[in-house]
């Protein structure tokens, strides 16, 4: 089946849970398009567009009241389906009011998600998340003035370790990569591409390890925006941790990153463990904003190149066939008549 789809048809963060508890909202930007996510008095999750139907206002400059959005132009509340059931002005006669549609959303791994457009496509799995063994820590969200994938791909390469995080993740007498394997994968990890035998030597492989080691990663990439890597600590009696990378296409160019962690570390204050995670992405982010141009061309003949970039490349690939245009410069296929 050809799995061509939009950007609207995937899930992507908005929040985390806890940023909007019961009778509250939340306005956020997705995909270029704005709206107001918001919980009602009983817990009911709701994602709507952040217009009112009446004369056009942000839903987001209203409140919740009980199991209703109440607009804070003219007071006019909507029920569960988006449908107007009072206006203050003519509490007699409700006007015929509904919002012109209602999104999906939910929440898992600690986040809210939403998806604009209807599709088969299911949360992507992230099966360390539910190991009991591994702690799970929040980082971000991270503001980052670029498109998503260009967040992705740095996410999946290793060459920058020894320059952009010398010291911690890298070495600058380490900065070869070893030839790695990129292959496709469809198994109880998900669905898409995988680059595994991923090794770097590294100086501080995480927030509390004293002395440097040979990691192994393996990097999947189970959506267009969406990426987990796994590695094996050195510690003996450890299990395989993992980090998600889940990024939240705010515009073409501007887009937010979410981590989750599933960890071994039991001990450290969970402020360590992120304030690890903003230094390294405190040093990814200015080299990622300057990259021009910001959105990820396609065509991989549009950039240079090295062996090092294997997945990069196919990544790229799987973009362009899963038809991915947004924060991209898709590649132009032009066939001979
Ligand atoms: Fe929302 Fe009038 S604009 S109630
Ligand atoms: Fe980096």
């Amino acid at each position: 089946m050809n799995e061509i789809c939009t950007s609207k048809t995937h899930w992507h963060p908005v929040s985390h849970s806890s940023a909007i508890p019961a009778a509250q909202l939340l306005a956020v930007t997705l995909l270029d398009t704005h709206i107001v996510v918001w919980r009602s008095a009983s817990g009911a999750l709701r994602a709507w567009p952040d217009q009112c139907p009446h004369r056009g206002a942000a839903l987001s400059l209203g409140c919740v009241k009980g199991e209703t959005l109440q607009c804070g132009y003219h007071g006019w509340q909507f029920g569960a389906s988006g449908a107007c059931v009072h206006a203050p002005a003519t509490p007699n006669k409700i006007p015929a009011a509904q919002l012109q549609q209602v999104f999906e959303v939910i929440e898992k791994f600690g986040l809210i998600w939403v998806k604009l457009a209807p599709s088969e496509h299911a949360l992507p799995p992230f099966p360390e998340f539910e190991k009991p063994q591994l702690r799970k820590v929040h980082c971000g969200p991270y503001e980052v003035e670029t498109s998503a994938p260009r967040i992705v791909e740095n996410f999946l390469d290793m060459a920058h370790f020894g320059f952009i995080h010398e010291g911690i993740l890298g070495d600058a007498q380490h900065t070869e990569v070893p030839d790695y394997a990129v292959s496709a994968f469809d198994d109880a990890r998900g669905k898409g591409i995988v680059a595994t035998q991923c090794f770097a030597w590294q100086p501080k492989s995480n927030a509390t390890i004293a002395t440097g080691s040979m990691v192994e990663y393996t990097y999947r990439v189970l959506a267009p925006y969406t990426s987990i890597l796994t590695k094996i600590p050195a510690a003996q009696n450890s299990f395989e941790e993992a980090i998600a990378l889940f990024v939240q296409p705010v515009s073409e160019e501007k887009s937010r990153v979410w981590f989750v962690l599933a960890i071994n570390d039991q001990t450290s204050a969970a402020e360590t463990l992120r304030a690890f995670q903003d230094t390294i992405f405190a040093q990814d982010k200015p080299i990622v904003e300057s990259q021009t141009p910001k959105r990820l061309p396609l065509d991989v003949r549009a950039e240079a190149h090295s062996a090092a970039d294997k997945m990069s490349s196919v990544y790229r690939r799987y973009l362009h066939e899963k038809g991915i245009v947004f924060g991209t410069i898709p590649l132009v296929v032009t066939t001979k008549n």
